[in-house]
This record gives C-alpha cells, structure tokens and sequence, in this order.
C-alpha cells in the first residue's frame, strides 16, 4: 500500500466555551482560550489517502483533484472564517483540533474516488496537532464531537 499526502492551510478564529459549565470551570479547563472574543491560528492540514499507484498514471489518485477537493471543503467553508459561529459542521461542538480532525474527515471522505481516505493531521500550530485515523477495525472513525452541546451562537 502507498499513502500519499496532501498539505492545505487556512486561517479562522475560535475560541472554548462549554455552556454547560461554569464561567470560573470555562476558565480553569480552556485558559485563555476561552476568551469568548475569539483569537486566531494559522491551521495547517495533511490528508492522506492510503491505495495501490495506478499503472497508467503512477498516481494512487489525482493531485490536483485532491487540491480541489480540499479547497472546496476545507478552505470554501472554514478559511477567514469563525469556527464558533459560521462552520454548520461544527454546531454544537469545541472547535478543537480534535473535533476539527473528525469533520475534516466526514467532509472528505465521500469525496475520494480513488484509494481510501487513511489520515487527516490538524496542526493548530507547529508544535500541537490532532489526527483522525480508520478505526483498527478498518471502520471510519466515529464522530468526536457529541459531548457538549454547546449552543450555537
Ligand atoms: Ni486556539
């Protein structure tokens, strides 16, 4: 098997709030990060599809169809945007790099024709990511995001 990986940046604003605690429980658990004005990061994302190169194109699937797919899912929805307050895909949840890994994956995973969706790696900054993998039973990995209900503002 060959896993190929492609990179994707974009820049949106969030912050951690769940309603279902407390303001001083808000503080304690997120930090600063649970400034409710938000601050930004410069996200970078790798997604790996995971197949078998194709004899006739040496490719496990196409480049730039995969740059457009993740332009189109990724950056169209999320990029210069507040994650809180304009990405559907994430009402109700903490837009933390987990939670954002597990959408990421759900969006795209239709989307790939060729090979197999194997990895999406969320870098909040160099030094802190989360990644979403296929369960070890080869299943897609199941939502992350359903334990606060935080209300969507
Ligand atoms: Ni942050």
């Amino acid at each position: 098997m060959i896993r190929v990986t492609r990179k994707i940046e974009f820049s949106a604003a969030h912050f951690y709030h769940n309603p279902n605690l407390s303001v001083e429980e808000n503080r304690r658990i997120f930090g600063k990060c649970s400034n409710l004005h938000g601050h930004g990061h410069n996200y970078t994302v790798e997604v790996t599809v995971a197949g078998e190169a194709d004899p006739a194109t040496g490719m496990v699937l196409n480049l730039k169809e995969l740059k457009e797919i993740l332009e189109r899912e990724i950056c169209d929805r999320m990029d210069h945007r507040h994650l809180n307050y304009e990405v559907p895909e994430l009402a109700g949840q903490i837009p933390t790099c987990e939670n954002l890994a597990a959408v990421i994956w759900r969006l795209v995973e239709p989307k790939i024709s060729q090979g197999r969706l194997d990895r999406v790696r969320v870098y909040e900054s160099p030094e802190i990511f989360a990644e979403c993998t296929l369960e070890p039973n080869g299943n897609a990995p199941h939502s992350a995001g359903s334990g606060a209900k935080a209300e969507s503002r």
